[in-house]
């Protein structure tokens, strides 16, 4: 068996989230933390968004905010290193993308190895990329779901921490083969993140056990 190259922390955490939409997972990995399921605050909510849903709600409810315009930086990289920036002013432990549509750069990826997760909704590493739950009826698969995964450089193709799975059915839309799967999302997401806190997640190569 591989060596362990990661064990996660057992500790009281703060996270970051990141999103550019609604954040119905931000809103599940909130609530699990107000239940006190989670060992974790949430320390910022980022998006790249400034009018998306997810961060004017947290706004409301008096979460630490940030928005950066992609527009004023020359290159991704410099928004990348603006957001480490950011990151690093509030202590953060863990990032979890939610919904976030920009992707991270290599550098930023390598400098939080094992510190950010992400939610895709697909079985991967079947369907990466956009528009999964429509490319998963069109190839005809009887079931799909979600993956909770480290993020590595390569899109979609980190470690796999979590899935969940639903069928899909013959007269299915993405719409609502997309809802089937946004309930299991929000199972999985939060129960990733409590995990993680807990101590019990450990990599193994490419694989994650869940340990005792
Ligand atoms: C989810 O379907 C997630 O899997 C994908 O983007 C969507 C975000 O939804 N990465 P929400 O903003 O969390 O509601």
């Amino acid at each position: 068996m591989d060596e362990v190259t990661f064990r996660s922390p057992k500790k009281h955490g703060r996270i970051a989230v990141f999103l550019s939409g609604r954040g119905s997972n931000f809103m599940a990995i909130r609530e699990a933390i107000q239940r006190g399921d989670i060992n974790a605050d949430v320390g910022l909510v980022f998006s790249n968004k400034e009018d998306a849903p997810g961060l004017l709600k947290a706004r409301e409810w008096g979460l630490e905010t940030s928005f950066l315009n992609p527009k004023l930086f020359a290159t991704r990289e410099d928004y990348d290193q603006a957001i480490v920036g950011e990151i690093g002013k509030r202590d953060i432990d863990l990032v979890c993308l939610a919904g976030y549509m920009k992707v991270l750069t290599p550098q930023f990826c390598d400098a939080f190895k094992h510190r950010i997760v992400n939610i895709h909704p697909a079985l991967l590493p079947s369907f990466p990329g956009l528009h999964v739950q429509q490319k998963a009826i069109d190839w005809g698969v009887r079931y799909s779901g979600c993956t909770v995964h480290f993020v590595a450089a390569e899109v979609d193709m980190g470690p796999i921490i979590l899935q969940g799975i639903v069928p899909v059915l013959q007269d299915d839309t993405e719409e609502t083969l997309a809802a089937r799967i946004l309930v299991e999302e929000h199972k999985i997401y939060p129960e990733s993140v409590r995990l993680y806190f807990d101590g019990r997640i450990e990599v193994r190569g490419r694989r994650v056990f869940i340990v005792p």
